[in-house]
């Protein structure tokens, strides 16, 4: 909470400053921000025919299918956090789900061990896609453009082709050998592509084309889920076409948070992104962050120790509420809150070996892509969609043309043993048939003084929630542009491992001394980059500016 002090001091601050502000694009109606311009642009395209935020939404998220293979999908799934021009707010979860085979020891060999590979790389990895069933859901409530006038520009793109740009042409060369071993046919990524060849993607185009024609249960009933379930039984993966029959995308009350005058509205549960997000922000609330200045070794600190608590207890307590009791009132309870941050001091650092999960009682019992959207009527949508891994599974129906998700690794194949992204599980998140697998997206849309103000997110696994908040305290409390907010250093802490995970060069020696001093280990090798954080700010005059990571190819578009 911000003390009296602080606002004379950061009004006298404000008052003798004569930087300018570095912006990112300014536009005076409405925008759209993702991890690709081609994608970035289709959006914009229907927003300026006429078409609302989920219009728009479905054009974005298929057009990023096309144009960023990496994570923009039809064959894995995401959420998106709305917010209406009246100030209805609401949630679309349209994550994939463990196939009815699925059971909990599914990648443990005879003896309890995880399988190497089993839940990350080819068909046996592969949960149910959810991004068709999300995309028309969103439409069918919300849409207002016939959806042939929707998919058609994206059908064009994917015939037209995409250019490699430098940073995809060494994401294909790093990942081309795992093509090899998920895939039994040389696919279209796999190939030698040079920077600034441009990629057709033919067979996906085809699979869009029957999609408009037949609508949502092409993918799920029709002739692309006969293909679909035919490849992935052939390659030894789960699915039948029942799994894909049962596929429902379901709405969500989001989790709502207040900070100072902020309302930050966020992603409930089965992703932990709202929970941790909120528990992150109550924690650090009634210290004065604005006064330590911006990545300063307090604000490191107290975020730092923030995080410690609130992954423990994500780790715990979270997963699929459709299958376990989620207790998120309890969890963002201002008391419980205090009480988990008693035992913080800025003399030095809390283990994590003595940080469990927190007390409270329950009656019963790396890649992903985001973007950010507002129309020109005012209504928002924050969209996270993802494979997991980048290019998911690696595993690519050539006939169908995309990439199989491998997120069945979100699940805790085995309590204790870290995931992918290091993130270590409990009996919450244990793999059960048609369960949701728990998630770290964050797609978030924050009001203040009940106004519409950023729209933000960002892909990056369990550093998803981290660097999302530390984008909103760059404006908020070290009153940055949208831009800078997006471009500053990031850093990451989630409990286990016991590391700040810290991006290269972006923090000062002597800084990083001073942690160590205090007890912190820190870790640059893990993290060439935290997060590709694409968001919207709500400027007073009510232009939009544009924050787009350079840490990509990531755009804003506008008018
Ligand atoms: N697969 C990354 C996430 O859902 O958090």
């Amino acid at each position: 909470m911000k003390k009296i002090v602080c606002i004379a001091l950061s009004l006298a601050f404000c008052a003798c400053q004569t930087r300018t502000k570095k912006t990112g694009l300014i536009a005076d109606n409405a925008m759209v921000v993702s991890a690709r311009s081609e994608a970035s642009e289709i959006g914009i395209s229907i927003l300026k025919k006429g078409g609302n935020a989920f219009d728009a939404m479905v054009a974005t998220e298929l057009a990023l299918a096309v144009s960023y293979p990496y994570a923009g999908n039809i064959g894995g799934g995401g959420f998106m956090v709305y917010r209406m021009n009246n100030g209805d707010i609401g949630a679309l979860d349209y994550r994939e789900k463990a196939p009815l085979a699925a059971h909990r020891d599914m990648y443990l060999d005879s003896l309890g061990n995880v399988i190497p590979n089993k839940s990350t790389l080819g068909a046996t990895a592969v949960g149910v896609p959810g991004t068709i069933a999300g995309v028309f859901e969103a439409h069918r409530k919300f849409g207002t453009l016939p959806i042939e006038d929707i998919l058609t520009p994206v059908i064009n793109l994917a015939n037209k082709g995409v250019v490699v740009t430098e940073k995809q042409y060494k994401r294909l060369n790093k990942h081309r050998p795992n093509f090899f071993k998920a895939n039994t046919d040389t696919i279209l990524l796999a190939k030698h592509w040079q920077i600034g060849d441009t990629i057709q993607y033919k067979a996906l185009a085809n699979t869009l084309t029957r999609i408009k024609k037949h609508g949502r249960d092409e993918f799920y009933k029709g002739e692309t889920a006969q293909k679909l379930v035919d490849f992935l039984q052939k390659m030894g993966g789960y699915i039948t076409l029942e799994d894909l029959e049962k596929y429902q995308a379901k709405w969500r009350t989001p989790v709502s948070i207040s900070y100072d005058d902020l309302t930050v509205v966020s992603m409930a549960p089965p992703s932990s992104g709202g929970i941790c997000l909120g528990q992150i922000l109550k924690s650090i609330a009634p210290y004065n962050i604005s006064q330590y200045g911006h990545n300063s070794i307090k604000s490191i600190q107290l975020i730092t120790e923030a995080e410690r608590r609130a992954y423990a207890d994500r780790s715990f307590y979270l997963g699929d509420p459709d299958f376990v009791t989620v207790p998120t009132s309890k969890l963002l309870n201002d008391t419980y809150i205090e009480e988990r941050m008693k035992n913080f001091s800025f003399d030095k650092a809390t283990k994590s070996s003595e940080v469990g999960h927190g007390n409270i009682e329950i009656v019963e019992s790396d890649e992903t892509t985001h973007y950010s959207i507002v129309d020109s009527f005012g209504n928002a949508v924050s969209v996270t969609t993802t494979i997991n891994g980048g290019y998911g599974s690696k595993l690519y129906t050539s006939e169908l043309g995309f990439f199989l998700n491998n997120e069945m690794d979100d699940f805790s194949s085995k309590p204790g043993v870290p995931n992918m992204f290091g993130l270590v599980g409990a009996k919450a998140n244990e793999i059960m048939p048609e369960k949701r697998m728990l998630s770290s997206m964050t797609p978030t849309i924050i009001e203040k003084n009940g106004k519409l103000w950023m729209v933000v997110g960002t892909p990056g696994g369990s550093t998803i929630i981290t660097s999302v908040l530390q984008t909103i305290l760059n404006v908020h409390e070290y009153n940055m542009s949208m831009q800078e907010a997006v471009n500053q250093p990031r850093f990451h802490h989630q409990w286990l491992p016991d590391v700040i995970r810290m991006e290269p060069d972006g923090f000062d020696a002597n800084l990083k001394k001073q942690l160590t001093e205090k007890g912190y280990h820190i870790d640059e090798s893990n993290a060439p980059v935290l997060g590709k954080v694409d968001a919207i700010l709500v400027l007073p005059n009510g232009k939009l500016e544009g924050g787009a990571d350079h840490r990509g190819d990531d755009t804003a578009k506008g008018f």
